[in-house]
């Protein structure tokens, strides 16, 4: 993760986060491990919980533990044990808090214990969606909807490792095949594009018509659902909406037909149809459960939730060092203060060092404004002298 190991040698040296409380709630992972050494790096005093008891990596907590950071997290542990972590950041009072699901910062409302604090991030959409309803006390950066995040996360790191678990789950050859993307979305252009770039014909199936036009022109054949579920060997829902393949669809597809799901909850497929029309189910590979509706066979991958995540190992440690640069960059900024209560973007800026900071790692130099440049953009920007 270079674009996080190059901002905990500056944060090293600038100890921008001295004396700041910050207080986790995310995924137990190496990646998250590296996050957290960044932060502390900085002079902030760390304590960290799980976003989700099934994703901690005991071996990352016990080895953070070792380092001094205060760790509550097992993997598996109940929900009782769960809260009760949760409660205990909490009632240390942090400075700065980091979601992925606003339960950390949802509690300290509830608590009556967010309305001294500088600030939060918030690394999801559904986290984000929580915040907006709530009557913030506090600051918080809307990491998940920065640009970097949409492009490397959810259109790179989506697109690809969707893909991964669709392949790992069913060893299909895509090449000659024609794979329907419903949802033409930043995750859902991604894995346009890659099973583009494997040899797949690419059909994309959407309801707002200026993505419509984009995947038209981008090359993509685009049709309502009802007929691509005649055409299509693979198809992947990506739309964050529910019931978007029914029995409708199933009793068009084809025989052999695959169905997964790359958006974030298990309802973008409708099981229960499936389940109904079906006269057998079996699972003929790990991963791979078979409906059997009398004349032809459907393959369900992983039980209809996030294949990328359920089939393959989530976004590789590539994507996250460029979220968790995010997050650790917005944490610095919410430590200088000055931001009003509520939901705010990333400033454009921490942006901008992100994908600096990656072109770098990559070893890509690009050019930059020259002085008679810039003042020529800002005429046109403010045309007063
Ligand atoms: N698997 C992952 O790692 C991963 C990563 C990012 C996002 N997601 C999830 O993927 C989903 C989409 O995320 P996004 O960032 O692309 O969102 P987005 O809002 O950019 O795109 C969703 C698209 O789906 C379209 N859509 C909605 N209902 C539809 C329907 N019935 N038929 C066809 N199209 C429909 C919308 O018009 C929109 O263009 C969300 O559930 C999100 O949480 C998953």
């Amino acid at each position: 993760m270079p674009v996080l190991r190059s901002i905990r040698e500056r944060f090293a040296s600038e100890r921008p986060l001295d004396g700041v409380a910050v207080a986790a709630c995310l995924h137990v992972t190496a990646e998250t491990a590296n996050l957290v050494r960044a932060l502390a790096a900085g002079g902030a005093r760390v304590a960290l919980c799980a976003a989700n008891p099934l994703s901690t990596q005991d071996d990352v907590a016990a080895a953070l533990a070792q380092e001094g950071m205060e760790v509550l997290a097992v993997r598996g542990e109940g929900p009782e044990r769960y809260a009760g972590h949760v409660e205990a950041l909490v009632a240390a009072g942090p400075d700065v808090t980091l979601d992925d699901g606003a339960d950390l910062i949802t509690a300290l409302h509830e608590g009556g214990r967010a309305g001294g604090m500088l600030g939060g991030t918030e690394e999801t959409t559904s986290g984000l969606v929580r915040l907006r309803a709530l009557d913030l006390a506090c600051p918080v950066l809307a990491v998940n909807e920065a640009r970097t995040e949409r492009a490397v996360n959810d259109r790179y790191g989506t697109g690809q490792s969707a893909l991964d678990g669709i392949l790992r789950a069913t060893n299909l050859l895509l090449a000659g095949r024609t794979l329907v993307v419903l949802g033409y979305g930043y995750a859902g252009q991604g894995v346009a594009q890659r099973a583009r770039g494997l040899g797949a014909s690419v059909i994309v199936c959407e309801v707002d018509p200026l993505r419509a036009l984009e995947a038209r022109m981008e090359g993509f054949e685009v049709m309502p659902a009802l007929r691509a579920a005649e055409r299509g060997d693979v198809f992947v829902t990506v739309t964050g909406a529910r019931d978007v393949l029914t029995s409708e669809h199933f009793a068009r597809m084809r025989d052999g037909a695959v169905l997964a799901n790359a958006g974030h909850f298990d309802v973008e497929i409708a099981l229960g149809d499936l389940a109904a029309l079906a006269r057998d189910v079996r699972e003929v590979r790990p991963l791979v459960r078979s409906y059997d509706l009398g004349d032809r066979r459907l393959h369900l991958l992983a039980e209809g939730r996030v294949v990328n995540l359920a089939a393959a190992e989530g976004h590789p440690a590539a994507v996250m060092d460029v979220s968790f640069a995010t997050q650790a960059l917005a944490v610095e900024a919410l430590a200088r203060g000055g931001f009003p209560r509520g939901v705010h973007p990333v400033p454009a800026r921490i942006d901008d060092e992100v994908a600096r900071l990656k072109l770098a790692s990559l070893g890509v130099e690009i050019d930059t404004l020259t002085p008679g440049q810039q003042a020529y953009l800002r005429v046109w920007d403010d045309p007063s002298p």
